[in-house]
């Protein structure tokens, strides 16, 4: 059954978005994704700005998640490294009985996020500086739909307690991605999945060396207890950058692992 009510006291509220991490001045000003109107403003063009590039340019991310979820219809779901919650919105709109929490390390994120999915806000973004002037997005009321403030490697829900997590474009920017796998089959019943998609575009030339060819990383998780139920590689994605049309071309690695 979806469980609406996952998510223990948190450690404080800011904007309505519980804290589950103490995140310190330091750590606030060392994370990118806290810098409005940088990160924020790409996030909300790529994944809430549909018309301005026709269709949702990563449909067939949230194509591969939806493909891959466990059978069932009332399922307790988080999107870790959700950013503005685009994935986590449609899975729920796939899903209406599910419960869907979206987890990000970022308050600017999450801010837009829940701005947008849940409030109903209009969202304005400054994209003159890629020739889309500033388009007016009306946001929804997906009301089912939970935002909180946590690390992917020490997340909020209980042991044994959710059908699945999700990620997008998260593994390559955490330093250590074994110890956030460890932590999502903590949190993932039997049975449960993970459902990744990467571009393995790792910041830190160790982590070149560590997980790449990502066959390394395959053999670790196997070597961690994961059962692989699906490996697609690449799979291919455009990320609109401007009106002229230039994109970048990611070649991702889309997986799914059991949780036995
Ligand atoms: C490259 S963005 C990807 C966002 C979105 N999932 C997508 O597919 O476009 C990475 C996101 O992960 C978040 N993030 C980075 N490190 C994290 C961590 N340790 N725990 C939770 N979220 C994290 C960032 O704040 C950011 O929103």
């Amino acid at each position: 059954m979806a469980n609406l009510q996952l998510l223990p006291e948190p450690l404080s509220v800011r904007g309505e978005i519980p804290f589950y991490h103490a995140k310190s001045a330091e750590e606030f000003r060392a994370d990118v994704y806290e810098r409005y109107d940088e990160l924020v403003t790409r996030q909300t063009a790529l994944h809430l700005a549909d018309e301005l590039h026709g269709a949702y340019p990563l449909q067939a991310v949230a194509d591969y998640v939806l493909g891959q979820l466990p059978p069932g219809e009332d399922l307790t779901l988080a999107d870790v490294g959700c950013s503005v919650g685009r994935l986590a919105a449609e899975l729920l709109r796939a899903h209406p009985g599910a419960a869907v929490y979206g987890i990000d390390f970022s308050y600017q994120m999450l801010r837009q996020a829940r701005a947008y999915w849940v409030q109903g806000e209009t969202l304005r973004p400054n994209l003159f500086r890629y020739g889309y002037g500033s388009p007016q997005l009306p946001g929804h009321h997906l009301t089912r739909l939970q935002f909180a403030l946590a690390r992917a490697e020490a997340l909020p829900f209980p042991d044994h307690s959710l059908d699945a997590v999700v990620n997008s474009f998260l593994i390559d920017r955490l330093p250590n991605p074994l110890a956030a796998f460890a932590e999502w089959m903590r949190v993932l019943r039997p049975g449960g999945r993970v459902i990744t998609l990467s571009p393995l575009n790792f910041l830190r030339p160790e982590a070149w060396r560590e997980w790449h060819p990502p066959v390394k990383l395959l053999h670790a998780l196997q070597a961690a207890g994961w059962e692989v139920l699906d490996w697609t590689d690449p799979l291919w994605l455009t990320e609109p950058m401007d009106v002229r049309g230039n994109a970048i071309q990611w070649s991702t690695l889309a997986f799914t692992l059991l949780r036995r």
